[in-house]
């Protein structure tokens, strides 16, 4: 019989079993410093892409007031307990309202982590009878959820309407069998690749088949839309959307989460969520952080006009120098290069250490074998020059990776060792 911990440490996981030469550098790397997008790795100078921070809201001194002086007010600790018996607070509810009017939906709900919160509102709203429909690309917190689900799951091609037609058709004959209802489930901006979930065209199919539509905007909300309020509104079918999900993990600069929708829905889940029945509320410091911030973003267009002059800069400069960058219609930004793994890594010690550029490598198993994204995160606090800096280092390595200078033997004498 196996042990389960010989098991286990004989087999460390896809990421895990480069943890011994990828810890502290490639994975979980220590940024010191003032963490903005000029920092300090490992003693150098770093021009950072890599950062979950789209309006530069993470340093701006007004939200680094208030959250300092909302933890002095009243300390990590509160509230002590679930908002259901003793976490609710005036700051809790008026946050949810601030972000009702701002996403133009009835009702919100706070939820303490998005990861969590995503899988808890989809085991919450469907039951074994009822069938969900998803994109194939979907973030893991939705495939988190989606497997929880006790009923039947089907899932279509990414983006692909004619696939959705199909699995729509399939879902729609087994509730009729069932007496059961259809959840779709798809995210307003894919964070991987940047392009869009074709909200319209989803949307439209509710004139062919009767489904909810769950969207997680975690990439859009703040960055897409004429105020920011998400891919929905960039679209116009934000009163399409059933229930609307975001995280305050991206433009927020902060933690936690929410879910918005008819206020008889969100009664609902106020009383159904188990993320949130059986775990503690939100702390206080971050709500009022979090309502800081969200005044900042409605008030000041400017950021998000910022943050648009950098993506477009990079964008078009990485197109300009013969990167690809596909399909992205978002401020994500992916590099797409082919390569193999140590090639990628190579290639990623070489812009830190030689260019002073820090951004995430994403490889196998994540995405196909022998494909390379550089993922940059644009902010509205870069600058144009930086952009300048970020795209002569792009050029240049992308060169070399072409020219075969990062295959292990051409590689200089210290590198690995530099590791
Ligand atoms: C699409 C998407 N949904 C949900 C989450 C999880 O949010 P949180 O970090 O608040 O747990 C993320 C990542 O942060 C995400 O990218």
């Amino acid at each position: 019989m196996a042990d389960l911990f010989d098991k286990i440490v004989k087999n460390m996981g896809p990421i895990g079993e480069h943890a011994k030469e990828s810890h502290g550098y490639f994975t979980f790397p220590k940024l010191e410093g003032e963490i903005n997008t000029h920092m300090v790795f490992r003693g150098k100078a770093m021009l950072n892409w890599s950062l979950n921070n789209y309006l530069g809201l993470a340093n701006h001194p007004e939200v680094r007031k208030a959250d300092a002086d909302a933890a002095m007010q009243y300390g990590l600790a509160l509230p002590m307990g679930a908002r259901m018996m003793s976490g609710n607070s005036d700051n809790h509810e008026a946050l949810e309202n601030e972000l009702s009017q701002f996403v133009k939906k009835e009702a919100t709900f706070l939820l303490n982590f998005g990861y969590q919160g995503v899988i808890s509102a989809i085991d919450a709203l469907v039951d074994r009878r009822d069938a969900i429909v998803y994109d194939a690309e979907s973030h893991a917190c939705i495939i988190d959820g989606v497997r929880l689900h006790q009923g039947k799951r089907f899932v279509f091609t990414h983006n692909d309407m004619a696939s959705l037609d199909k699995q729509l058709q399939r879902a729609t004959k087994l509730v009729a069998e069932t007496g059961g209802a259809i959840l779709v489930i798809t995210e307003g901006v894919f964070g991987m690749r940047g392009d869009l979930g074709a909200l319209d065209e989803i949307v439209k199919m509710k004139e062919k088949y009767q489904f909810r539509l769950f969207v997680d905007d975690a990439h859009g909300f703040g960055t897409m839309g004429k105020t920011g309020a998400g891919t929905g509104e960039h679209f116009g079918v934000q009163d399409q959307i059933d229930v609307y999900f975001s995280t305050f993990a991206k433009s927020m600069a902060g933690i936690g989460a929410f879910v918005s929708s008819k206020k008889e829905i969100i009664t609902y889940l106020q009383y159904n969520m188990r993320s949130q029945i059986f775990a503690k509320s939100l702390p206080m410091p971050l709500v009022v952080g979090m309502r800081k911030r969200l005044e900042l973003i409605r008030t000041t267009p400017e950021l998000k006009e910022n943050l648009w002059k950098i993506v477009y800069a990079l964008q078009a400069g990485l197109k300009e120098n013969g990167l690809e960058i596909g399909p992205t219609q978002s401020p994500v930004t992916p590099v797409y290069l082919s390569g193999s793994i140590p090639e990628a890594t190579y290639m990623v010690h070489d812009l830190r250490e030689n260019y002073g550029i820090f951004c995430s490598m994403v490889t196998y198993p994540v995405i196909p074998k022998g494909m390379i994204i550089l993922r940059l995160i644009p902010t509205a606090v870069h600058t144009i020059e930086d952009v300048a800096i970020t795209l002569a280092a792009f050029k240049t390595v992308a060169v070399k990776l072409k020219a075969g200078e990062y295959l292990h033997d051409k590689i200089v004498a210290g590198v690995s060792a530099s590791l």
